[in-house]
């Protein structure tokens, strides 16, 4: 018999610098009342187009987001630079992701009781590494004093769950038997701050997620009953950021080079492509939607969740049923999922089922089913 794999416990870390929706309107709109006066004329002849103003209704109705946490918010709300600015840090020092990844990782495992010593892997799955090599993972690593093996790896929004598949199959195959899975993400480095399709969309954060073998996992602990992974190629969600590539990151001449999407494409093909996962993966491991106790689904729009929730449970999901973080962290990528079910989990019973799901670029999407074990 194959080991069972679960979750011992997550950590979370959260920026202290927040900022509200009125605060990233009042920037916004200072940039394009200043870009409009100062192409105003070109934009009079016609060969520049004027920019429109965003406005806190709209966002928050089109996507449920009223603040997002930020590792650097003064730079991001001059509306002269509209991007963090995150000094470089000697080769010595710990690399900011690799900071906030460790931070997420002390507080998963102290919530599991965990020494560092006892872990054998560590996987970093995240949207945006911060640099090529040597790998984040492997820094958090030698941070935490974990011996063994660690690699990156990068799913845009849906790393978490592939890491997640990727920890429990070590443990299956009897490669690892405590793997760390952290996920760190700085969304605000790669978000075009002057985008107003786009521009509320991302916040910073990390988190971590401690997969074991069961006969080691504290009590109580998540059971892993599967996980599932779909790809499907999209150039809906798309950053042409790299190494091939390097001008600077931000500005107006390369939007590019910045994170991108068809938002209601995106929308409209998501929707379908991961509740047809959810239902598919449910109804192979014999579990029923009135069975299932909680839902804690990606969180990138309040609208899409409502819609999925509701593709799955068949009816419209309460608060209660799928929690939504987007109002006070909006778009996490990766750790989204993972917020929710750190945040609102504790009050499950033992033996109640739940499903963290991350969809996103790629388009990628992947299925957690997990059972409270006491
Ligand atoms: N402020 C005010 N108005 C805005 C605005 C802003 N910041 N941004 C867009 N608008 C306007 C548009 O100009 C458009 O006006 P029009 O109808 O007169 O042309 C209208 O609002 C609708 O714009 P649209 O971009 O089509 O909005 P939407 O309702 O589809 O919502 C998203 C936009 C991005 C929030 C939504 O499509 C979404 O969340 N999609 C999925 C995103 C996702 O999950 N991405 C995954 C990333 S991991």
């Amino acid at each position: 018999m194959p080991t069972t794999a679960v979750i011992s416990a997550t950590g979370l870390f959260t920026p202290a610098d927040s900022i509200t929706n009125a605060e990233l309107v009042e920037s916004f709109n200072a940039y394009v009342t200043q870009f409009n006066h100062d192409n105003a004329a070109a934009i009079e002849a016609g060969s520049v187009a004027a920019l429109s103003p965003s406005s806190v209704e709209f966002i928050e109705k089109a996507s449920g987001i009223k603040a997002r946490h930020v590792v650097s918010k003064a730079p991001i709300l001059d509306s002269a630079i509209m991007a963090p600015r995150i000094a470089e840090r000697p080769d010595d020092e710990i690399s900011i992701l690799a900071e906030i990844a460790v931070a997420a990782a002390r507080q998963a495992l102290g919530n599991a009781g965990r020494d560092a010593a006892d872990v054998d892997a560590v996987i970093c799955a995240c949207s945006n590494l911060q640099r090529a090599y040597p790998a984040i993972s492997i820094e958090v690593q030698a941070a935490l004093g974990i011996e063994g093996f660690a690699f990156d790896m990068n799913v845009a929004c849906s790393s978490a769950t592939f890491g997640i598949q990727t920890a429990a199959d070590f443990i299956r195959a009897g490669h690892a038997r405590s793997v760390l899975v952290v996920n760190p993400e700085i969304c605000s480095g790669h978000l075009n701050w002057r985008d107003r399709d786009s521009h509320f969309i991302f916040g910073d954060v990390a988190t971590a997620i401690l997969v074991e073998a069961s006969d080691i996992a504290p009590s109580p602990h998540w059971e892993i009953l599967g996980t599932r992974l779909k790809t499907e190629f999209s150039n809906n969600i798309r950053n042409n950021f790299g190494f091939l590539n390097r001008a600077a990151p931000e500005g107006i001449g390369q939007p590019d080079k910045l994170f991108r999407q068809e938002g209601r494409k995106v929308f409209k093909e998501v929707v379908p492509m991961v509740s047809n996962l959810i239902n598919g993966h449910m109804e192979a491991l014999g579990l029923h939607p009135e069975g299932l106790r909680r839902l804690w689904l990606h969180q990138a729009n309040a609208n899409m969740n409502r819609l999925i929730s509701a593709r799955v449970l068949g009816h419209e999901a309460s608060e209660d049923e799928s929690p939504t973080v987007l109002d006070t962290y909006a778009n996490t990528s990766s750790a989204g999922s993972i917020i929710a079910f750190h945040l609102h989990s504790q009050d499950l019973q033992a033996g109640d089922t739940g499903l963290i799901c991350s969809f996103g670029a790629g388009y990628s999407a992947g299925t957690v089913f997990l059972r409270k074990a006491a």
